[in-house]
């Protein structure tokens, strides 16, 4: 069985390290905060992610998977070692790669001779070399294997991959790291470091674009009186097109789309090309998550600073408690500017802003509100029982951004209910 080492166990070198192990092999993961390896070993994950403890404990118990600070430990026997430490934001946008230069500088005197190190993290075009220069080592080659996890369903995302990508010099090593996903039966991209780099970035930065487009579109419709519903299941059936990612919301967040598009950018400009389509759609994002600030200020009847608004969902989406960058906290920072008064519940996420009143129970947000607003799609948000919400609130009004709601009933309750790019049924009605 082949040992593959995992330098940083966040939530990219964990997915990794227990769907590894998963496949069959040893797993040495590095870390170098003594309290996180110390959780892990008790086989409690630091993040949120379904399913990933369960595999971590199981693995953890076979002795599959071991977790150290001792680079000596964790690295001598691996044949493979994945890079997963954070790129953080820099002040200009661009990626800092200081964790990434100082972890391959740390290794490279303990590698396996003829090993291969692997970027996973999401690193600028170019860190492959980068990384070889501070491994200092002929023997040792360096390949790129960009990841697609999405947070909430990372586990199935690993298992069940759309392609593997992997860049390297040498087709041979390039097939080598295949083989650790051999039992995947994925398409395969076997490409150079470069392009395997610019994958990744592309990837997130035309999802992103997709979603500023179709909340354009919403506006759009908004606008000239169409159904966002209905043109995106009319454009997405054209093959080549395609439906999913076509779904309007408050916006894009999270700890990926908000710094890999501004990555993307910071690094064309360093090279000499202004993206300006990309900082279009970046400031096109920003500019909607204050629209949805402004449709529920004007949804309001009362004065700002009399009004009481309840939030539905902190997280950037559903299925994670992950509030970085995420639109609710941008929609809900812009309400207590305006003097709100916002009340928020949220079933995983939890963050404190001054002005907001974080509860512990989705029905108390509704408590003497003039107007509910759902940011995230928690599909337990749908099951809220619309009766018991109006009579708690002092005016039945929801503004349901993710549109997960059953807005026939809410209505029936005698609900105002507005949605993004779509007329609500009784908006329809009044039409009629
Ligand atoms: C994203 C990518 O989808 C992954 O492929 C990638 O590996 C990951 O970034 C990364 O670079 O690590 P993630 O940040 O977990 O994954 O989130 P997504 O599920 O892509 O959602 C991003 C944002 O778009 C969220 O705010 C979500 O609510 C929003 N969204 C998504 C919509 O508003 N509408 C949709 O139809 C889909």
């Amino acid at each position: 069985m082949e040992t593959v080492g995992i330098v940083g166990g966040g939530y990219v070198g964990l997915t990794t390290a227990v769907c590894l192990a998963e496949l069959g092999f040893q797993i040495r993961i590095l870390d170098i905060d003594e309290r996180k390896v110390a959780s892990l070993r008790a086989g409690e994950a630091p993040i949120y992610e379904p399913g990933l403890e369960d595999i971590l404990q199981k693995h953890l118990a076979s002795g599959q998977i071991q977790a150290t600070t001792d680079v000596t430990e964790a690295m001598p026997n691996a044949d493979f070692v994945f890079l997963c430490v954070p790129t953080p934001a820099a002040a200009d946008g661009s990626a800092d790669t200081r964790y990434l230069e100082a972890a391959s500088k740390d290794i490279g005197p303990h590698l396996k001779a003829n090993a291969i190190v692997i970027n996973k993290s999401t690193v600028p075009v170019g860190s492959f070399q980068v990384v070889a220069d501070r491994i200092g080592r002929d023997d040792i080659a360096v390949a790129s294997n960009p990841e697609f996890l999405r947070e909430g369903t990372a586990i199935n995302d690993f298992m069940n991959p759309d392609r593997v990508v992997i860049g390297a010099d040498d087709e041979a090593i390039a097939a080598r790291v295949g083989t650790l996903y051999s039992k995947l039966n994925a398409e395969m991209v076997l490409t150079d470091p470069a392009s395997a780099e610019i994958i990744k970035y592309a990837s997130n930065a035309y999802l992103a674009t997709r979603l500023t487009f179709i909340n354009s579109i919403a506006e759009v419709c908004e606008a000239l009186g169409g159904d966002v519903e209905q043109v995106a299941r009319g454009i997405g059936l054209d093959s080549r097109i395609g439906s999913s990612f076509l779904h309007p919301g408050p916006g894009w967040g999270g700890s990926c789309f908000p710094k890999d598009t501004r990555a993307l950018t910071a690094m064309a400009k360093r090279s000499g090309f202004d993206f300006a389509f990309m900082r279009g759609v970046v400031h096109a994002n920003e500019r909607h998550m204050k629209r949805i600030a402004a449709k529920s200020l004007a949804m309001l009847e009362g004065m700002p600073s009399e009004s009481t608004i309840g939030v539905l969902g902190l997280a950037f989406k559903a299925g994670t408690d992950d509030t970085r960058q995420s639109p609710a906290i941008e929609v809900v920072t812009a309400l207590v500017e305006e003097g709100v008064k916002v009340r928020a519940f949220d079933p995983k996420a939890h963050v404190e802003i001054d002005g907001l009143e974080v509860v512990d129970d989705a029905y108390k947000v509704a408590t003497g509100a003039d107007l509910l607003i759902v940011l995230t799609e928690w599909p337990e948000f749908a099951e809220l029982d619309p009766s018991m919400l109006a009579d708690a609130m002092k005016k039945p009004a929801l503004f349901d951004t993710r549109d997960i709601m059953p807005v026939t009933d809410f209505e029936a309750k005698g609900f105002t209910v507005r949605l993004l790019g779509r007329p609500s049924v009784g908006e329809l009605g009044s039409l009629a």
